[in-house]
């Protein structure tokens, strides 16, 4: 490894994009290039390429010499090439060395309506929208007025069902965390019977010490990807790049499904193999209660998406509701991913017809920008004094 060029280590780099690049490459390296950019497929998008065009091996020599100059700076070892961002339009990716590319994967699952949208792009040129990214306004503290009917008019209106309110977030990872946040008040508030925390909870939470920091914990599930940073970290469990050297609380973690295809071939199997995972939710919660460490909520993807696109059917997630309601403990159900109607509805969890609407929604990626939606019990009593 420590021999092979940059170049042959980026090649190597697996990711999401790898097999169609390969792909594309192989056409390029047998002259079918010109070919597939002639192609005469109707155009998706108005102005887009016809079809995609590779014209140098990726990452081509202007991306090679970027990655290397970013090396110095930074690690690079996720960089796959450079991008002109200006050139992408609709579903085709335009890379510094003049390939275009059809993205299958909308970067990573970002991109809700394709490259360089017109109506996205009019709507950041509007200058309302461009006095909020030169003002960066502390929205928690100093929100615009007219931040209100953004709310109700852009989020709220595409709220799962049931869910009424909602918080902003930068990211996927600091929606999940707060959003943890949130479930940890609520438990502690339920917990407390309504009275405020006294003294010794308000003191003792500033050095991290009981009671004020309480041992109480999300349960997660294996094969899961809820972010990078430290407390979305806790929840995430695919790869050990993500996870080596970084310390970590001792929380949960249960089994996700794993179903045998096709699916109505394996109806007894799948149903055992779902009632297999609920019961060891189940035992957890439970073991867990005795260590003195309760679980106070249940994070779960609608579909493992980084973990290897697992999915569930509507029964496993209804059993998972009906757990976290039996032990007083939240159900967080991560759309980040899913979220923005990938999944033909706008929340993959429409699809599990539950009995009630998850306790907390996070979002991000498609969505534009990063939250989560909640139920109002979920909404923080404390305020800061002053800021
Ligand atoms: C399900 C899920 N949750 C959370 C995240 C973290 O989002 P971000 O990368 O915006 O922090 C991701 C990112 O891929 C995700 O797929």
């Amino acid at each position: 490894m420590a021999n092979m060029s940059k170049t042959t280590r980026i090649l190597k780099h697996k990711n999401l994009f790898n097999d169609v690049f390969k792909r594309q490459y192989s056409d390029f390296v047998r002259g079918k290039a010109t070919a597939a950019a002639n192609l005469k497929e109707p155009v998706l998008f108005h102005g887009e390429p016809s079809g995609p065009s590779v014209v140098t091996p990726i990452p081509g020599p202007r991306s090679t010499k970027l990655i290397n100059e970013l090396e110095t700076i930074q690690n690079t070892g996720a960089v796959q090439f450079f991008v002109d961002y200006d050139h992408c339009l609709g579903n085709y990716l335009f890379d510094a060395d003049g390939n275009v590319l059809l993205d299958m994967f909308t970067q990573i699952a970002t991109i809700p309506i394709g490259y360089s949208h017109p109506r996205l792009m009019a709507a950041l040129r509007k200058p309302e929208n461009i006095a909020s990214f030169v003002n960066r306004p502390a929205l928690g503290c100093l929100p615009p007025s007219n931040w209100v009917n953004k709310l109700k008019d852009v989020l709220l209106a595409v709220a799962p069902p049931g869910l009424t309110n909602v918080q902003t977030m930068q990211c996927g990872a600091c929606s999940i965390e707060h959003s943890q946040k949130a479930i940890f008040m609520w438990y502690q508030r339920h917990r407390r019977g309504g009275r405020p925390p006294n003294e010794e909870e308000l003191r003792s939470c500033i050095t991290n010490e009981k009671p004020g920091t309480p041992e109480i914990c999300v349960m997660s599930f294996h094969k899961a990807f809820h972010g990078r940073t430290m407390g979305a970290l806790a929840l995430t469990h695919t790869k050990w790049v993500h996870k080596l050297d970084f310390p970590q609380p001792n929380w949960p973690i249960a089994p996700f499904p794993a179903l045998q295809y096709p699916l109505d071939e394996f109806v007894r199997e799948n149903r055992e193999e779902e009632d297999r995972c609920l019961n060891t939710v189940r035992e957890l919660f439970e073991k867990w209660r005795l260590k003195g460490n309760p679980v106070a909520g249940i994070a779960v993807e609608p579909v493992q998406c980084e973990g290897g696109d697992n999915h569930a059917t509507p029964y496993f997630f209804q059993g998972l509701q009906d757990i976290a309601k039996e032990n007083d403990a939240a159900l967080l159900i991560d759309e980040v991913q899913t979220g923005c109607g990938s999944t033909g509805k706008f929340w993959a969890h429409e699809h599990f017809n539950l009995r009630e609407a998850p306790d907390l929604v996070p979002f991000a990626k498609k969505m534009m920008t990063g939250g989560f939606y909640f139920k109002k019990d979920f909404k923080p009593t404390e305020e800061e004094e002053g800021v």
